[in-house]
């Protein structure tokens, strides 16, 4: 990722050497993945990205924390605490970043840990800041230990320790640097090391969101695109999305695509539920891989237990990619449960896909 900056710096700092992501390309079969596709980085995306606390619906724990930070930082003069984000992809970290900034009054340079992988990309973006300023770092669990070293005194105390010479000769100069705020983000909290960790003042993690609210966002983006869509349209929409907003807008711009060509214009329940069954995403915003998990657990390993790795080479999709991407949402809605012995499939989820639970008896005496 590029490094963004909010504001025109009247001097740009040296740039960090793009890094190739081993983030998957979204194609149109990855409709539901919840990372940002490069089309969608653009001028579009800025301009339907909520601005303020008032544009940005849900998270509504989250915005009050903040909200008491920004007033208490403003009203003694300081920046505000340095700030841990962390939750599943998609959910808008980046964009409270950059809310914060705005009400902050600063700017804030946005990078992540893989174009931080020489010192000096750290080194030359901390250099580059100007007090209160805000650095977003996305993906910060990737960080080289390197890197993460130069931090820790740059949070704690506002210092860039430099080594010059090696061996023996070796001597460390600091150089002070202004206050400001490092915002991090990161899908895997536990992936953290403990000292990074111990250095932010707040950490605040982001939740799915229910399907009402993300059915507000989607009429909220509808109106900025000046798409005709109905209440219950939207609903449809959002009850597809995964309870991610990212997934949410990319859903509706599809819909509305095939509501100009195939339909009236409006989208309207109906037509929702006919583009994305065309699109293949179910009722319950499950893809193919989903239903291949969980088809693949209930079919050759009765429902579990079964391990990660071996749901992996079962299924042909990396540990790391079901470990954030999918079981994250189908733990959400019920459907997979991670025990100390495995994975487990759940009577909801053989019952979406159409097989009799086991135990049912025991299931229904439960339930009742
Ligand atoms: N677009 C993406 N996320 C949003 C949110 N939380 N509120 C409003 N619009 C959004």
């Amino acid at each position: 990722m590029a490094i963004i900056s909010s504001k025109k710096q009247p001097q740009e700092p040296e740039r960090p050497k793009q890094q190739k992501s081993d983030r998957p390309v979204p194609l149109e079969s990855d409709l539901l993945q919840p990372q940002a596709a490069p089309d969608e980085q653009g001028k579009q995306e800025q301009s339907i990205r909520p601005q303020s606390f008032a544009d940005y619906i849900g998270q509504k724990d989250l915005k009050d924390v903040l909200d008491i930070a920004i007033k208490a930082a403003k009203a003694r003069g300081e920046t505000l605490d340095h700030l841990l984000l962390y939750g599943p992809p998609g959910l808008g970290k980046t964009t409270m970043a950059l809310i914060l900034a705005s009400y902050m009054g600063v700017n804030c340079k946005i990078t992540s840990a893989p174009a931080l992988e020489r010192p000096r990309d750290i080194m030359g973006l901390l250099v580059s800041l100007k007090p209160g300023d805000i650095l977003f770092i996305d993906e910060i669990h990737r960080l080289s230990r390197m890197t993460e070293e130069i931090l820790y005194p740059a949070m704690e105390d506002y210092r860039l320790d430099i080594t010059i010479g090696k061996g023996t000769s070796a001597k460390t100069r600091s150089i002070p640097l202004p206050k400001y705020t490092l915002v991090g983000a990161t899908t895997r909290f536990g992936a953290l090391s403990s000292p990074l960790r111990d250095r932010f003042g707040s950490i605040q993690r982001l939740r799915f969101y229910e399907p009402e609210e993300l059915s507000l966002i989607i009429l909220r983006t509808a109106a900025l695109l000046q798409t005709p869509i109905t209440e219950d349209g939207a609903l449809e929409i959002a009850r597809r999305s995964r309870g991610t907003p990212r997934i949410a807008n990319r859903l509706l711009k599809r819909v509305r695509d095939y509501t100009e060509v195939k339909a009236t214009g409006t989208i309207t329940q109906n037509v929702a539920a006919e583009a994305l069954e065309l699109f293949q995403v179910d009722p319950c915003g499950l893809d193919w891989t989903d239903r291949q998990m969980l088809g693949v657990m209930i079919e050759q390993f009765g429902g579990g237990p079964v391990g990660i790795e071996t749901m992996a080479a079962a299924t042909g999709e990396d540990v790391q990619t079901i470990e954030e991407v999918y079981e994250p949402y189908l733990m959400q809605i019920g459907y997979l449960q991670r025990t100390p012995r495995g994975r487990v499939a759940t009577p909801a989820a053989y019952k979406h896909l159409g097989f009799n639970p086991p135990n049912q008896q025991l299931s229904i005496k439960y339930e009742v």
